[in-house]
């Protein structure tokens, strides 16, 4: 079995992208699928002056070895004032020195949800572009808005047009996995 990893890219106990990613990842049932939480990786602010004199922290070590044996991620962005929440962004920082391209060969669904009408479109838009500069490949990209009005924890997503929206991504990935 393939693996895949699975987060929200956010450190609150409540995110609605991990959710979001949980409810996504329900939908490949062929993978060994681990969720990761990433305030479980809590770590110092990245510096360099950090890093030349303690190293990688070992939480970022670990955050970083879920990522080798992956061979599907996906990840639901929180949106922080346009851009990636603090706490992904930081542990974003710190894997980047262990291995630039630690995205090689990996194939990403990427999505955002908040609770506003561009459903963190900005920090998708960001990561789209962003991430091939780490080797991703990105097979598809989904945009939720209004979370609490379209999801529903039990039946998932509730809006039909997002629904159909969202079932012909995952139709896509499933394709070209
Ligand atoms: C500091 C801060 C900045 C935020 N900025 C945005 C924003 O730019 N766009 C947006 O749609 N929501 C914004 N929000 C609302 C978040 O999208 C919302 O808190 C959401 O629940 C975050 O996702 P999470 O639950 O997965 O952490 C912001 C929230 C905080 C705390």
């Amino acid at each position: 079995m393939k693996n895949l990893l699975v987060f929200g890219a956010s450190n609150s106990s409540k995110s609605i992208n991990k959710k979001l990613a949980i409810y996504a990842s329900q939908q490949f049932t062929d993978y060994h699928t681990t969720i990761l939480s990433l305030q479980d990786y809590d770590c110092p602010l990245f510096s360099i002056d950090r890093l030349e004199s303690t190293g990688i922290p070992a939480e970022v070590q670990k955050f970083y070895n879920h990522f080798i044996s992956a061979y599907f991620i996906i990840i639901s962005f929180a949106e922080h004032n346009g851009s990636y929440s603090v706490g992904f962004k930081n542990l974003f920082d710190w894997v980047s020195r262990i291995k630039g391209d630690f995205l090689a060969e990996k194939k990403l669904f990427l999505m955002s949800t908040s609770e506003g009408a561009r459903g963190g479109l900005t920090v998708l838009e960001t990561a789209m572009q962003r991430l091939p500069y780490h080797g991703a490949h990105i097979l598809a990209t989904f945009n939720f808005p209004y979370f609490s009005q379209n999801f529903d924890d039990i039946q998932g997503i509730i809006d039909n047009a997002l629904k159909l929206q969202f079932e012909s991504k995952i139709h896509h990935i499933k394709e070209h996995l």
